[in-house]
């Protein structure tokens, strides 16, 4: 599918929800009230990435969970083009650094839910890639950078633990066609460089199913 035409699908949704929920709110608060003390500006978001920042949608990543720093890094990137998201891009153009630094902080206060291994769980192969590597092919293991759940270490190293498979293989995939170059010192591009399509699916299916 064409995730442009899905996110204008989404967006037109989202402002029909909008002027609904705004509405019920006046009339009687306290109701089906999923996340609390959602900002303002984090509405807008709920469409694409969850109501908690949990995303339903493979394509679209979960940041519920993830290190504050890293989201705000990620949000300033893709406004000055530092980081290409066609997707992102005129959302975070309406937003200042205040507002980022909010949504960051919204979403890493809220719990990440992981989504299970399709069949890359304890003893497989991808398993064996996130916390070995490949040394034959010089891939380090991710667990190195990333933690050895996936937690990540802020603020420099984002949490994956959880994280759709779907969205990993695109950005594992981006870093190594040298479409993502947003990472300090090329450390995922140099990761990535030497992974084939088979490992980078093996160890995202993994990482999906990591708690
Ligand atoms: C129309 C769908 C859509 C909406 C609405 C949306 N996003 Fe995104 N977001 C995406 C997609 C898709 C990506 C992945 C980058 C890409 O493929 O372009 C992304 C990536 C991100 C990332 C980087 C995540 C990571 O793990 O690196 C952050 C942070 C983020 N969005 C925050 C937000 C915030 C905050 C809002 C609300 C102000 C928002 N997004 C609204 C679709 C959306
Ligand atoms: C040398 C350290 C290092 C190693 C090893 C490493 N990474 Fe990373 N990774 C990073 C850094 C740093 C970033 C953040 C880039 C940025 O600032 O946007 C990152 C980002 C990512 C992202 C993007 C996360 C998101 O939410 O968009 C994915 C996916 C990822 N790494 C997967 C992997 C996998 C899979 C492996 C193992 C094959 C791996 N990494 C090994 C340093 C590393």
């Amino acid at each position: 599918m064409d995730l442009r035409k899905y996110a204008a699908l989404i967006m037109g949704v989202m402002m029909v929800a909008g002027v609904a929920v705004s509405h019920a709110e006046t009339d009687d608060d306290e109701e089906d009230d999923v996340v609390s003390n959602v900002p303002a500006q984090a509405q807008i978001c709920a469409g694409c990435h969850g109501p908690d920042g949990n995303s339903l949608v493979p394509m679209f990543p979960k940041i519920a969970g993830q290190h504050p720093e890293y989201l705000e890094k990620q949000l300033k990137n893709i406004k000055e083009n530092v980081r290409v998201s066609p997707v992102m891009a005129g959302i975070v153009a309406t937003l200042n650094d205040e507002d980022m630094t909010i949504l960051a902080t919204h979403f890493a206060e809220q719990p990440a839910r992981p989504t299970p291994s399709v069949s890359n769980g304890p003893g497989s192969i991808g398993e064996k890639i996130f916390q070995t590597g490949i040394p034959g092919a010089g891939v380090p293991a991710c667990a190195s950078c990333h933690g050895a759940n996936g937690q990540g270490i802020a603020p420099g190293f984002p949490r994956l633990a959880g994280q759709h498979a779907n969205y990993v293989t695109t950005q594992v995939q981006a870093f190594r066609d040298d479409q993502r170059k947003n990472d300090a010192a090329k450390m995922m591009r140099m990761v990535a460089a030497k992974m084939t399509d088979a490992d980078i699916a093996a160890v995202a299916d993994y990482i999906q199913g990591l708690k």
